[in-house]
């Protein structure tokens, strides 16, 4: 395999044609078929990095005949995928037998992110990190860190290098941790304050003031970041939310005063626009409301609420229209078992079948690319193809294994009937090896060995 640090070639034209699937629309909420744009044979135009032009070949082609293509064939190309809620520093940690939230923390988790204030340690898990992520086809990701300060600079630093839009911020957690891993409230303040003016709006780069959950925060400093988004009105706001029934039971303790787990953010003014919470398995109905209007958003992660056995996420009253919220998909990482969105969308698709629901494939993959751009508020650059967006894409390989050459044997789709089937067949068996190659601001970051024939 192979990776490039594109260096963004500010006059390129380029052209890329191949099948292109993305959402103009939200699919819960219109039928499905006017939800998306297809071309089963379509020629997209990038310039500058940005998308300019998007069409049928045989539309396009002849306008822009002088440019030279990139012929993709029978593959499909969609926007890349974003990844609304991922912890970088738990990588080494995927699979930690036996526990669920709680002593899952306290086992596995906070014994490997002291790592980090080694920053030279950090920016080794950082590389590879978000080669992984490349590597599944995920261009953008809101992304924890660490307490420490220098985990941040690490992380951005490698994004940065990469022209990747990143969204990441500095823990805060003052209490119930190990206490190498706890700031004060002051300290966490000053800290974020830095990073914020180091690197938010840096090229692509994004701040999220990033409290790791109520538990391991005190009131104050709470409040300390609820100042942070009120003196930096457009940094983004990331943490958990009842995930774990242990878990919403111990914050009632921890904050009596509180009218339940979301008020204890919400009194601090950390529930609003530009907030993500992950997961929200144990809401209850106010709580639903209350992130309706606030506009706040929820990372759906379902291999995570799996693997700590955490529940059944409820999308279905999430996305409904009485009182619909921004959704997201989240690998959750290193609680999450793959950082593949297809293999997440694949267990999206079986939590909503626990619940006896269906999540069509155009549901799921909306809420993979375009959903998850609205749910961290960056639709207005990211999420689809429209004109002027920047182009991050994926080029899928509905025959990447032997078993998957089989099953689509059939040439590419014409019909919205084939097309779901084939959509189908890549969020239940595709993963890391379905995605040929992975396009940042219209250059190839990422590129598999192993490619079929083009047909
Ligand atoms: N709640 C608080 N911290 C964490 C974490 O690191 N992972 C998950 N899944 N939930 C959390
Ligand atoms: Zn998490």
């Amino acid at each position: 395999m192979s990776f490039h640090s594109p260096s963004p070639n500010s006059h390129s034209l380029r052209a890329f044609r191949s099948s292109f699937l993305d959402f103009t629309h939200d699919p819960f909420y219109c039928p499905e078929e006017e939800s998306i744009r297809y071309f089963p044979d379509g020629l997209m135009v990038v310039e500058d990095g940005r998308v300019k032009d998007l069409g049928d070949y045989a539309a396009l082609g002849e306008k822009y005949a002088h440019v030279s293509i990139e012929e993709y064939g029978d593959r499909l190309i969609m926007p890349g995928f974003i990844d609304t809620h991922i912890h970088y520093p738990q990588v080494e940690m995927i699979a930690a037998y036996g526990e669920q939230l709680l002593e899952w923390l306290e086992q596995y988790t906070f014994p490997t992110e002291t790592k980090f204030k080694d920053k030279a340690y950090a920016q080794k898990v950082a590389a590879v990190f978000i080669s992984e992520l490349l590597r599944n086809g995920t261009t953008t990701a809101l992304v924890f860190a660490t307490v420490h300060p220098e985990s941040v600079d690490a992380f951005f630093e490698e994004a940065e290098q990469r022209h990747l839009c990143m969204i990441s911020g500095k823990v805060l957690m003052d209490r119930n941790a190990p206490q190498e891993l706890c700031d004060t409230p002051e300290s966490a303040y000053e800290d974020s304050k830095a990073l914020i003016q180091k690197w938010h709006k840096k090229g692509r780069l994004r701040y999220a003031v990033t409290p790791r959950f109520a538990a391991t925060s005190s009131e104050e400093q709470l409040r300390y970041a609820g100042q942070l988004l009120n003196e930096f009105p457009d940094v983004h706001l990331h943490t958990h939310l009842s995930e774990n029934v242990n878990e919403v039971a111990w914050v009632k303790e921890l904050f009596p005063e509180c009218n339940g787990y979301l008020d204890v953010y919400d009194q601090a003014g950390l529930v609003k626009e530009r907030s993500l919470f992950a997961h929200g398995v144990q809401l209850t109905d106010a709580e639903f409301q209350r992130l309706f209007e606030a506009n706040a958003a929820i990372a759906f992660c379902p291999t995570s609420n799996l693997f700590l056995g955490s529940g059944l996420f409820k999308l279905e009253q999430a996305k409904s229209c009485d009182c619909p919220i921004k959704v997201g998909l989240g690998t959750d990482i290193g609680a999450g078992t793959s950082f593949s969105m297809l293999q997440t969308a694949n267990e999206a698709y079986k939590v909503s079948q626990l619940r006896n629901q269906k999540l069509s494939p155009f549901k799921a993959l909306f809420l993979a690319t375009l959903g998850g751009a609205k749910a961290l508020c960056i639709d207005d650059r990211l999420g689809n193809f429209e004109i002027g967006k920047e182009a991050d894409f994926v080029v899928l390989n509905p025959r990447s294994t032997p078993l998957m050459a089989f099953r689509n044997a059939h040439p590419t789709p014409e019909t919205l009937h084939a097309l779901t089937d084939r959509l189908f067949s890549l969020i239940m068996m595709g993963d890391d090896r379905t995605v040929e190659a992975t396009y940042i601001l219209g250059d190839r970051a990422y590129f598999s060995p192993v490619s079929s024939p083009m047909a």
